[in-house]
């Protein structure tokens, strides 16, 4: 499993193939930073193309089907995303939990079947700012992690977890950095707990309004493996200034 900082763009459901050339700027001067992991998640119509323009960035999925096959309409299902071209798979992303209805367990169920098809895994958990003024973070993020984490024999594998806090996505408001720490550590302290000593290995990226000017400060805190990226992941020139700041 790579230590490098993992920092990974989130399209969400934005980007068509006019889009591709800032993958392809992303991907060239990724070169230029060799000790940074770089990966982007566009929509499911982007990924064979975007995995074809490049060379470098790892390039994954935001969601997918439990199931290899079958009658699901509208669905991908991981071995899909493998045959696309994807390495990694995005799975209970705050929006698809409240946009889509997904429970712990059927994120549970998603990451193990990614696995399954080889894909690498990030598996999102994040309060919302009713659950964190209430008191409830923690017990809501470890409640999530306690459902929604790969446990097959391999869970560990390719594994990492991104902290999303609901309240900062896309609202250009960041958690201090005490908080960030601190739901780190829990994060680490339940994945150790989970996987023995393969959880120290796995990475926990923060994602929520990351741009290159809170990136620095953010990326030095202990336990931060790296950052999910939204909005600023869209531009090449917004995005590398979040990959320079992890070299
Ligand atoms: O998955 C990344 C995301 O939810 C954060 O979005 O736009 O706040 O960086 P943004």
């Amino acid at each position: 499993m790579s230590n490098l900082p993992y920092i990974v763009g989130n399209w969400k459901m934005n980007g068509t193939r006019s889009m591709l050339s800032e993958a392809r700027a992303i991907d060239r001067s990724t070169q230029r930073f060799p000790g940074v992991q770089v990966a982007i998640a566009p929509p499911f119509t982007l990924i064979n193309a975007m995995r074809e323009a490049s060379q470098m960035i790892g390039v994954g999925g935001q969601d997918c089907h439990v199931e290899a096959s079958g009658a699901f309409t509208g669905d991908i299902s991981a071995p899909m995303l493998r045959d696309a071209g994807a390495d990694f798979v995005i799975l209970g992303h705050s929006e698809r939990r409240a946009l889509h209805g997904e429970t712990d367990e059927l994120i549970r169920d998603k990451a193990e079947a990614a696995q399954a098809a080889g894909l690498g895994v990030i598996v999102c958990v994040g309060e919302t700012d009713g659950e964190r003024d209430a008191g409830n973070a923690e017990s809501v993020v470890s409640a999530q992690l306690d459902g929604s984490l790969p446990r097959g024999e391999n869970g560990a594998d390719k594994l990492s977890v991104a902290y999303e806090p609901v309240w900062a996505i896309g609202t250009g408001r960041v958690a201090s950095t005490d908080d960030i720490s601190a739901m780190h550590s829990i994060i680490r302290g339940k994945l150790k707990d989970v996987y023995g000593e393969a959880g120290d290995e796995i990475r926990i990226l923060y994602g929520g309004s990351v741009k290159g000017e809170n990136a620095p400060e953010i990326l030095a805190i202990d336990e931060v493996g790296g950052a999910l990226v939204g909005g600023a992941s869209l531009s090449a020139e917004s995005f590398l200034s979040i990959v320079g700041a992890a070299a």
